[in-house]
Order: structure tokens, then C-alpha cells, then sequence
């Protein structure tokens, strides 16, 4: 037997033996987002908003499934296909009513079924949780060897939150919600984040026991340390960072969660390497990639699938989605790049020009006022001054081929499909329907007429 399989096995033997080692790799995930989400006044159920162009549940589901668990299961409510489309290919069960948190959870074990491991609960509308976090709290929680641990968080202003209390050992002495708190436990600012890991084993028995005897009429899973208490069972409490763990109730709240994204990537990116001349003004995606010493400018916005090396500039306001630019290049400002893009290194796209599903070769040029679309645009080639790829006919979208070296001179129009030999030379204005050999210089525009003074009395003089 070599030796991997051997600590697989005796792991393996470990794990049946202790509960402890057990449940460190039996893990389930519950994720609940049924709740209607009314204060986001939306038709889009809360989960599917955005936070950097992806919804929120997706994030969550990332992270939950960074955790490598036994299962992920998602409580959405009946009507919430596009939530369930959003976290396949995992599991979903449908809680009919909202009852509260702790209905949501039992709904949550009718898949689950008796799952003895740990679960851990997330909430779909917490999406920015990160998975250091999880196992800090996870660690906490097995260290303890408490039957539930609350993962807790200083708020700035708890307005909402429910109210965490602590025995004077730390663990878990209540939580009070919002809704039922009195003045002084208001006061209070350590608050609920909502996530928590507990038990599977009794956990239906215990979910039962939780009443409705509230403000709301709901039955709350931040009831159940209440429940374990009675049994002897003591939940334990961790602290988590505010801006990780505050949650979505509103779209104020949801714009705060995109700053809060926005202000770690950037971070991470700086620390990666990139220079960011305002960064507060830069927008990223969750997989936008971008290589050292590349500078950003003021004002860009970076949209899915972005992949940018070292040395390339950005200037100001430009709109990059779907792109891979390679070292070197100068982009912008004000250029709009869009999905299927290759530039190549040391290219120049400049102000107004709009590239989309187009291979712009090494050492290539469209400084200003252009549409590149469905094209390839040759090494070293110039594209002028507001020339474009008429590549759409109505029906259709067609390409254009454009070789090395070859000037497309100002305001040229290309209808495509079509194709430019290496070397070509279009005369400016011209409007191409045939290709072009190699070396041809083409000229294709109405011939100039001047009319010996017959301008006159044309135009009015002031
Ligand atoms: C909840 C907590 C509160 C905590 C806060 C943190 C309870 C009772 N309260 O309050 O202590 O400080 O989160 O953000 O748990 N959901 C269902 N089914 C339901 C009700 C809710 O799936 O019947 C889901 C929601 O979709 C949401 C999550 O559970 O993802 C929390 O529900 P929400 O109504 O937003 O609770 P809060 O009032 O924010
Ligand atoms: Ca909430």
C-alpha cells in the first residue's frame, strides 16, 4: 500500500471512531432564500440582485462550495425557478409559507433528511461572507464542542439586526430580535449575522420545539440556542467583520454591499501589482484579471470575462467586457470594448473607437472614432479616423478581413463580408464592396466638381 492511501484509511477509521473528526468532513450547507425580500421592492426575488454583475445567491454558492460540503441545499419559496436555475446543479427545497427562519430550515431537512454531521446555515441574502470566515467559524465552533455557534458582528448602527447576549464566558445567552427588544437591549451593537453552524443530529426534534410567540408571529431559528439551553446544550458565539456579514434588506443596503466588493477587489488588485490612478471610480467583475504594472485610469469599468497582463494602460472611462489584452497595449479613453476580443500587444485603441468579436493583430492602430466588429485587423495596420466594418446587413453579420500593414484611410466604410490584402492602401472615404489584393491602392468615393463661383448667394450672410 503506498503511502497516500494509507493516511487515507486510517483517516477513514479515525473518522468512525470520533465524532469530532467525523463531523469535520460531514458538512451540509443550507442556504435559505425564500424570504420575499418586500423591502427591496422588486419583482426579482432579493437573491437574483447583483452585486458586481453577479447575483447575490451565486456569490454564496461560490463560497459554499469553496467548503467542499456533502451537500448544498437552498430553501426558495414556490415560483423561485430562477433562483433554483441559479444554484444548480444543487439542490433545492420549497418552503410553501414564510414562517420564519426556523421553517425555512425544517423545509431545508425534508432533503437533508437525518443528517448527522454539522450544518451550516447561510443566508442568501449575506452574500458576502468569505470563506475564511466560515472555517474560523466552523474551527470555533468543533473547538468548543458546542451544539450550535453563532457566527456575531459589531454593527455600526444594529438598527434591524437581532441582538446578541453573552454569558460572562462568552458562549451564547440570547438573542433578541429587533421587533421584540426593549429599549435597553436595543442599546446593545454586537449583533446576529444570521449564520450559524449546529448539529444535524436532533435538529428536527429541537426545530419543533421552537414557538411563534413573537412580534412577527414567525418562528425563528435564532430561537433555538434558547431550545439547546433547556437540553443543557451550549451554542457559542465568534466574531466576524461587519463589512463581510451585513446583509441585504434594501437597495440602499445593496448599493453599501457593492461599494464594500468594490472597495476589496480593488484593494487586492493594488496589492497585486496594479496601479489604480482613482480607484474609488473603477469598477470590477469577480473573475476580471489584470497583470502587473498594467495602469488604470479614472472611471472604467471592467464587465465579465476581462483578462488584461502586465504593462497595459487604461485610460479614462473606458467600458471593457469579454476581452483579453495582452502586454503593452493602450486603451482608451472613452473606448468600448466589447465580448470576443482579442488585442494583441502593443496595439493602440483610442478615444471613441467601439471593438467587438475582433482580433486586433501586434502593433495595430484605431485611435479614434471607429467600429472594429466581426474583423481582423492586421499587425501594424492603421485603421483611420472614423473608418468602420459595416458588418450587418439586417439579417446577417459578416466578416471582415483586414492583412498587415495595410492604411484604411479616415471615414473608409468596409462592407463585409470582405477582405484586405497585406500592404493595401484605402483612400480615405471610400466605401469598399469588393476585396483587395495585396498591395492595391484603392480608391473608391464620388470624384470632386468644383463649379467656378456658383456658391454664390447660396448662404444667407448675417
Ligand atoms: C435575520 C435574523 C437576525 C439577523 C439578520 C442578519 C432571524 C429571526 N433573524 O433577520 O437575527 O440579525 O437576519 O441579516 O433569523 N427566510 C426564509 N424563509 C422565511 C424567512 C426568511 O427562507 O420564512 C430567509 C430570507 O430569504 C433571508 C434569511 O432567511 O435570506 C433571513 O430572513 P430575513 O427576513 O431577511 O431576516 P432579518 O429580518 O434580516
Ligand atoms: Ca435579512
Amino acid at each position: 500500500m503506498d503511502k497516500m492511501t494509507k493516511t487515507a484509511r486510517l483517516e477513514k477509521t479515525d473518522m468512525s471512531h470520533s465524532p469530532n473528526s467525523k463531523s469535520a468532513t460531514e458538512l451540509a450547507i443550507i442556504i435559505l432564500a425564500a424570504g420575499k425580500g418586500t423591502r427591496m421592492k422588486s419583482a426579482t426575488p432579493k437573491v437574483l440582485h447583483k452585486i458586481a454583475g453577479l447575483p447575490m445567491i451565486s456569490h454564496i454558492v461560490k463560497t459554499a462550495e469553496s467548503l467542499k460540503p456533502k451537500k448544498i441545499v437552498t430553501v426558495i419559496s414556490e415560483g423561485m425557478d430562477d433562483v433554483a436555475a441559479a444554484v444548480a446543479p444543487h439542490q433545492t427545497a420549497i418552503q410553501k409559507q414564510q414562517k420564519g427562519t426556523a421553517d425555512a430550515m425544517k423545509s431545508a431537512l425534508s432533503i437533508l433528511g437525518d443528517f448527522a454531521g454539522e450544518i451550516l446555515i447561510l443566508y442568501g441574502d449575506v452574500p458576502l461572507v468569505s470563506k475564511s470566515t466560515l472555517e474560523g467559524l466552523l474551527t470555533h465552533h468543533r473547538k468548543g464542542k458546542f451544539g450550535a455557534t453563532v457566527l456575531a458582528m459589531a454593527a455600526p448602527d444594529p438598527t434591524g439586526y437581532g441582538r446578541i447576549f453573552q454569558n460572562p464566558d462568552g458562549t451564547l445567552n440570547r438573542i433578541v430580535e429587533e421587533k421584540d427588544a426593549n429599549d435597553d437591549e436595543k442599546i446593545v451593537r454586537l449583533v446576529n449575522s444570521g449564520l450559524m453552524v449546529m448539529e444535524g443530529e436532533d435538529l428536527a426534534e429541537h426545530l419543533d420545539k421552537i414557538k411563534s410567540k413573537n412580534s412577527q408571529g414567525e418562528f425563528y431559528l435564532t430561537d433555538l440556542p434558547k431550545i439547546l439551553a433547556e437540553e443543557k446544550i451550549v451554542t457559542g458565539v465568534i466574531r466576524g467583520d461587519f463589512y463581510e456579514l451585513r446583509g441585504v434588506n434594501s437597495r440602499s443596503q445593496l448599493a453599501e454591499l457593492e461599494m464594500a466588493w468594490q472597495h476589496r477587489k480593488r484593494l487586492e488588485l493594488m496589492d497585486e501589482g496594479v496601479t489604480l490612478l482613482d480607484p474609488n471610480t473603477v469598477y470590477f467583475s469577480p473573475d476580471t484579471k489584470i497583470g502587473r504594472d498594467s495602469v488604470i485610469g479614472p472611471g472604467v469599468i471592467f464587465g465579465p470575462n476581462v483578462n488584461i497582463e502586465d504593462n497595459v494602460e487604461i485610460r479614462a472611462y473606458c467600458h471593457i467586457e469579454g476581452a483579453k489584452i495582452k502586454s503593452g497595449a493602450q486603451i482608451g479613453p472613452f473606448a468600448r470594448i466589447r465580448p470576443d476580443t482579442i488585442i494583441d500587444e502593443k496595439t493602440r485603441i483610442g478615444n471613441f473607437v467601439e471593438v467587438k468579436n475582433s482580433y486586433i493583430k501586434k502593433g495595430a492602430k484605431a485611435n479614434h472614432l471607429g467600429y472594429i466588429g466581426d474583423a481582423e485587423l492586421g499587425a501594424h495596420s492603421n485603421f483611420g479616423c472614423g473608418a468602420i466594418t459595416v458588418n450587418y446587413d439586417g439579417k446577417t453579420k459578416s466578416k471582415t478581413i483586414i492583412g498587415d500593414h495595410v492604411m484604411v484611410g479616415s471615414n473608409a466604410s468596409l462592407i463585409a463580408p470582405i477582405e484586405i490584402g497585406d500592404g493595401a492602401y484605402i483612400a480615405a472615404g471610400s466605401t469598399l464592396t469588393q476585396n483587395v489584393d495585396a498591395d492595391d491602392l484603392v480608391v473608391a468615393r464620388g470624384k470632386q466638381t468644383n463649379l467656378k463661383g456658383k456658391a454664390k448667394g447660396r448662404m444667407k450672410k448675417e
